[in-house]
């Protein structure tokens, strides 16, 4: 199932689809983020680093939002290895918030990862409206991270 077929079933029609991003939206994607002096660099940065994958919500006025997913390899006792895939950002268009695009671009990051045999999908996030989107979508706090500021 692509991850367009996923987000069809799981919402009412948007005009939007969701796909990989590649080099061509490094301009679109740089208007997205707040610190435009350092944009260009963190984009290239993201299309660049193995283990990094952006998907665009892209509608019919150009991208309007981007989901930054790193998948990390966690080694278990034994030799095996399980895969979690952490949302590292995810930035929704001034102008489209409030629409869903955030959502079905969190519901296709969900399916991207259960296509590639994650066991568990993380956010990050601090008080405030984040918390809230993630927590509307069924994201929960687990409280076996253990975090130190560095
Ligand atoms: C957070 C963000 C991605 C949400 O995108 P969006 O397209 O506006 O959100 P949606 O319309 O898909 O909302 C989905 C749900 O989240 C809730 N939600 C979204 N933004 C919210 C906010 N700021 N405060 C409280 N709830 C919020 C909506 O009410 C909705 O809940 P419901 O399903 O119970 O009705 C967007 O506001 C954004 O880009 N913010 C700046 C960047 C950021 O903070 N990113 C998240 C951390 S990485």
């Amino acid at each position: 199932m692509s991850i367009i077929e996923a987000d069809l079933e799981a919402e009412p029609p948007l005009p939007i689809r969701v796909r990989l991003a590649g080099p061509r939206d490094c301009d679109a994607l740089c208007e997205l983020l707040d610190d435009p002096a350092h944009a260009r660099e963190q984009v290239l940065a993201w299309l660049e680093t193995p283990g990094t994958t952006l998907l665009v919500a892209q509608g019919e006025t150009g991208v309007q939002g981007v989901a930054v997913l790193v998948t990390r390899v966690v080694p278990l006792p034994g030799g095996a290895a399980h895969k979690i895939v952490e949302v590292d950002n995810l930035v929704v268009r001034a102008d489209q918030r409030g629409r869903r695009v955030g959502r079905r671009l969190l519901a296709a990051a969900v399916e991207w990862s259960r296509q590639r045999r994650a066991v568990q999908v993380e956010a990050v996030v601090g008080e405030g409206g984040a918390r809230r989107f993630y927590e509307s979508f069924g994201f929960a706090v687990a409280n076996d991270r253990l975090v130190l500021a560095a």
